[in-house]
């Protein structure tokens, strides 16, 4: 079990995705944010934008969200990769290095989706054994983030909560709890986000997300309308409410503000950063 940790402490302050439309402007004048996240498959194979990275991690600490180690596939998770992901870890010394609860590869195939696991005796212990085998690989610590759910399986025996929890026992991992995933899973699968977030196992929460959902019409689904999580938004309401709910249990938390896709200007990021601050300092004077 790994459990190497950055040298940096990250403040329960608010953070911005890194994507980068917005790198050189970064580089050029470090924005006033406490931390940034960054999708480390994006860099890999980009020796320019790698260095200019280098550069700002002298100024600001960092986090790795990881798209593509896979923990849920069945077919095992990709060691190539995780050295990769390692060698820009060691570079960089990132404050965290995290993923999802899901599976993206069948085979050799890359299949550039999270898509969703049974919860059950079986996929816990593949998870298990892959969580392990990350943060060996690692040599540090991973988080394991909440889906944003769409459909759910007949062979689930567990609750996602419990599963996490489980997770979290057998590996000694920690977990990024992302609040609109929450509002998102609940609206789609029916159920009350309060609960999940009562059920979270708030003491292994290293890290939150809050990123822009799209509604989409589909008669097919009881709802008729899906919540689809396309960090494509401003952060809706919903989840500003279940983000003070959350804050007013977990305690506050590095919390990052993820918008990936038509990306708007840096000034509003660092708005919904100024705003996540607002609301954690609020619930912490109440
Ligand atoms: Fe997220």
């Amino acid at each position: 079990m790994a459990t190497m940790t950055s040298s940096r402490r990250l403040p329960n302050t608010a953070g911005i995705g890194l994507r980068l439309a917005h790198l050189a402007e970064m580089v050029a004048i470090p924005p006033p944010v406490a931390w940034l996240e960054i999708h480390p498959e994006n860099f890999l194979a980009n020796p320019h934008a790698r260095e200019l990275l280098s550069e700002l991690a002298v100024h600001l600490p960092i986090s790795l969200h990881t798209v593509g180690i896979s923990i849920g596939s069945a077919g095992g998770i990709n060691r190539s990769h995780l050295k990769r992901i390692r060698s820009l870890a060691d570079t960089i010394d990132p404050i965290f290095v995290s993923g999802h609860l899901a599976w993206s590869t069948y085979g050799k195939e890359y299949l550039n989706d999270l898509l969703p696991l049974p919860y059950n005796e079986d996929t816990l212990r593949l998870v298990a054994t892959h969580v392990n085998e990350v943060q060996d690989g690692l040599g540090r610590a991973y988080l394991i983030e909440n889906p944003a759910s769409y459909v759910g399986f007949c062979s689930s025996t567990i609750e996602e909560t419990e599963f996490l929890s489980e997770i979290v026992q057998r590996t000694g991992c920690q977990l990024l709890c992302d609040v609109s995933n929450v509002v998102v899973s609940a609206h789609n699968m029916g159920y009350n986000a309060h609960e999940y977030i009562d059920d979270f196992p708030a003491g292994a929460i290293a890290e939150i997300h809050l990123g822009g959902f799209t509604p989409e019409e589909d008669p097919a689904t009881p709802v008729a309308e899906l919540w689809i999580d396309t960090h494509a938004a401003a952060i809706a309401k919903e989840s500003w409410d279940l983000y003070a709910y959350a804050i007013r249990r977990f305690g506050a938390k590095p919390t990052l503000i993820e918008w990936d896709n038509d990306i708007p200007a840096l000034t509003t990021l660092l708005n919904e950063a100024a705003y996540a601050d607002e609301i954690a300092q609020k619930e912490r004077r109440a």
